[in-house]
């Protein structure tokens, strides 16, 4: 083919795809091409051995997508792998149809077949995406990436606006991924898939570059199969901002230790004064670095001197004067768990031979069985939550957030918007939504071990 027919048949074609949309919309949804796919990468640095991955896009995590808050978004996604898969956009008050939950609201995307994920974002926030099918096998392969939704006017410049997106590996001693022990049972029935390594936006202890004396916004995402992160933001003095990517109403002007369980996000607001390094560490007994902040003069110009406000989302609030409770019992695993179940009439023998080591008021759940509920569009809901179990569990809710009412029996901020609760051993926890989206939504542990093994079920709106 010679130039001219070249750029005469491309012409052609772009004639003819620009203007059917200019026909159908003003706005273009922001558009993303994702393809799933077997890949390889260094996880520990780059003296460690090469890993067998599973990417989105060759890259590690998959590629951050931004879109501002209220457009659509389209993604146009190919599964390049042998193995069926689908996308979750987690934490997103989605349109039920395209929350990417194979086996509950849409059929696994077959290897070689295409699927268009396309919704609008309500809420500004920090989110993200994850494979959604056998997903305790397909997330800590690498099965994920960042998904910011900015607000309508951003409230941080983009030089100022990071993301760190945090997983946890399990290396074999040659510094490679372990493969060989994915599924293993003693995990779905202990703590989970604990790592032995952690990596920030697919990198191994990197340098995140900050500029002295301006206000930054840092996205964290724990990405993470199972490892809870204790973080304490008051070490280098930032102050929280957002959590679940909800912003808070009024931040408070100092934040201590934290801990942020799979699934949720933290955002910090940041205004480094003395130049150099410090460390970003977990901060459970001796602490441990997997990160360093690098704070360098910047141009004095740039960068905002006066922390931002970030508008929190209007979300549906809950009439706590009509709510109907539920009780959600947690029980079972290993350290006694199996054996209380037992004790309950339970025939733990038998689950444990179809790979089942946990329950939901006293059964084992999955989406094959009966909702927890099914509620009337706009009903409010309370979820009382008990963990009688010896682990710790963070129970996630699909295309809602709640509010988390009461932590062992102890009132909590009311602007506290999370999509993910976080409960130690024998904690109780309250949550109240208002069942506002219609659709078949999973409620399961983001222990994904946890979750394949019992703890997920589901329930419907409308
Ligand atoms: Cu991020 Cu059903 O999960
Ligand atoms: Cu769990």
């Amino acid at each position: 083919m010679n130039r001219r027919s070249f750029l005469g048949s491309s012409l052609v074609a772009s004639v003819l795809c620009v203007q059917p949309r200019l026909a159908l919309s003003i706005t273009a949804p922001a558009t993303y091409d994702l393809e799933a796919h077997v890949g390889k990468g260094r996880l520990y640095g780059e003296d460690g051995g090469v890993s067998d991955l599973w990417l989105y896009n060759k890259t590690l995590p998959g590629p951050e997508m931004r879109v501002r808050r209220g457009e659509t978004l389209r993604v146009n996604f190919t599964n390049r792998l042998d193995t069926p898969t689908s996308i979750h956009w987690h934490g997103i008050r989605i349109d039920n149809r395209m929350d990417g939950v194979a086996g509950l609201t849409q059929e696994p995307v077959q290897p070689g077949e295409s699927f268009i994920y396309e919704f609008t974002v309500p809420d500004a926030g920090t989110f993200w995406y994850h494979a959604h099918t056998m997903s305790w096998n397909q997330v800590p392969r690498g099965l994920a990436g960042a998904l910011i939704v900015e607000e309508d006017v951003p409230a941080f410049p983009r030089e100022q606006d990071l993301t760190l997106f945090l997983s946890d590996w399990r290396l074999d001693d040659g510094g490679r991924l372990d493969t060989a022990s994915f599924g293993a049972m003693h995990d779905f029935s202990h703590a989970g898939r604990l790592g032995n390594w952690l990596t920030v936006n697919g990198k191994s202890m990197p340098d995140i570059p900050l500029v002295q004396g301006v206000w930054h916004r840092l996205r964290v995402i724990n990405g993470s199969a199972a490892r809870v992160l204790d973080l304490d933001p008051s070490r280098f003095g930032a102050q929280v901002i957002a959590l679940d990517g909800q912003a808070l109403e009024s931040v408070p002007e100092t934040s201590g230790a934290l801990q942020l369980s799979p699934g949720q996000r933290v955002d910090l607001a940041l205004k480094p004064e003395a130049l150099g390094a410090m460390p970003f560490e977990m901060t459970t007994g001796q602490p441990f670095a997997f990160a360093r902040f690098m704070v360098t003069e910047g141009p004095t110009s740039s960068g905002p001197r006066n922390r931002p406000l970030v508008a929190a989302n209007a979300l549906p609030k809950p009439d706590l004067s009509k709510v109907r409770r539920m009780p959600l019992d947690m029980a079972g695993g290993a350290m006694g768990g199996m054996r209380a179940l037992m004790e309950a009439g339970k025939d733990p023998r038998a689950m444990m031979q179809n790979g089942q080591f946990w329950a939901f008021n006293g059964e084992p759940g999955s989406m094959e069985r009966e909702p927890l509920f099914r509620a009337k569009q706009g009903e409010s809901i309370q979820l009382d939550m008990a963990n009688d179990t010896a682990f710790t569990h963070a129970i996630h809710l699909h295309g809602h957030h709640f509010q988390v009412l009461s932590l062992n029996g102890e009132a909590q901020d009311p602007q506290d918007w999370r999509d993910t609760v976080t409960l130690h051993r024998k904690d109780t926890a309250s949550v109240a939504f208002q069942a506002d989206n219609p659709g078949k939504w999973l409620l399961h542990c983001h222990m994904l071990g946890h979750a394949v093994s019992g703890m997920t079920t589901w329930f419907e709106v409308g």
